[in-house]
């Protein structure tokens, strides 16, 4: 017999019920190149409200960017710190690289720095694949992270510690081609679905023998076209991941990430 009992309807919370998660509140962000998401979450990374997302403004200059992630903050509760996953080369708050929305526009801006001007609170801020990984990461061995999307995000752990900056996306994997230019939605489309999953497949194996990864961790919105059986310690992650990674940058572990660096003393 199948069970026909109708599903339990959500909770609604009422005014006022908000508070009883436990705090501090952090604003996460998603800077994509397709979307821009943010949710508010709790101290244990838990959403207490629902994830907003708007299109990523064209051209997607910093100044519209920040305009399109306050119209989403109007719609969030408060929050007492923001974490954001940027999808380019980003070192203490600096963007580097954006290759997917225009690095021509964003070398050299301050995004922590932006952030925290416009929305008034204590901002940290790393690449996309980074912070999806911290949420999708069990923290035991070498895991890796490669973002399916807009572009191709790579992130790598050693027992839960970041080691930063692999830009897979940015490095050549066949025939002279980027892994952005090789498995990114331009290439999806281009050569259509079947020969996606094809190139997905070599790429897993190359990132295996690259990195001799204990667990590797798919994510990003193409990770629903996979139509293949996933190889052994292959792992899909779930989307929300980029948002709830967002708790982790919080982690006094990584205060040393977003000091300024000190200066050396002259001998
Ligand atoms: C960038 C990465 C980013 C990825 C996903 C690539 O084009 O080089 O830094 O993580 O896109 O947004």
């Amino acid at each position: 017999m199948t069970d026909q009992t109708p599903a339990a309807p959500l909770p609604v919370l009422k005014p006022g019920a908000i508070p009883v998660a436990p705090g501090p509140f952090t604003l996460a962000i998603d800077i994509g190149g397709s979307h821009v998401k943010a949710s508010v979450l709790d101290r244990d990374g838990t959403l207490i409200a629902r994830e907003v997302r708007v299109a990523t403004p064209r051209p997607a200059t910093p100044r519209a960017v920040l305009q399109a992630i306050a119209g989403l903050v109007a719609e969030l509760p408060p929050y007492d710190r923001i974490s954001a996953g940027f999808p380019g080369y980003i070192r203490r708050g600096r963007v580097a690289t954006a290759p997917n929305l225009g690095t021509k526009a964003w070398a050299g801006f301050r995004l922590d720095q932006g952030l925290q001007k416009r929305l008034k609170k204590p901002t940290r801020v790393l690449n996309d694949a980074d912070v999806q990984g911290l949420g999708a990461i069990s923290g035991h061995g070498i895991e890796v992270v490669l973002t399916l999307g807009t572009g191709i995000g790579s992130a790598l752990f050693h027992d839960g510690a970041l080691m930063p900056h692999l830009e897979l996306g940015q490095h050549p994997i066949a025939k002279g081609k980027t892994y952005d230019r090789y498995l990114g939605n331009a290439a999806l489309k281009h050569k259509g679905p079947k020969r996606w999953n094809h190139r997905l497949k070599k790429a897993i194996e190359i990132v295996r023998t690259l990195t001799n990864f204990d667990t590797l961790h798919l994510g990003g919105g193409n990770v629903r076209l996979i139509d293949f059986h996933l190889p052994p310690h292959v792992k899909r992650a779930a989307n929300i991941e980029g948002i709830t990674g967002g708790v982790r940058l919080w982690d006094p572990s990584f205060d040393a990430f977003f000091a300024e660096p000190r200066r050396r003393k002259r001998r």
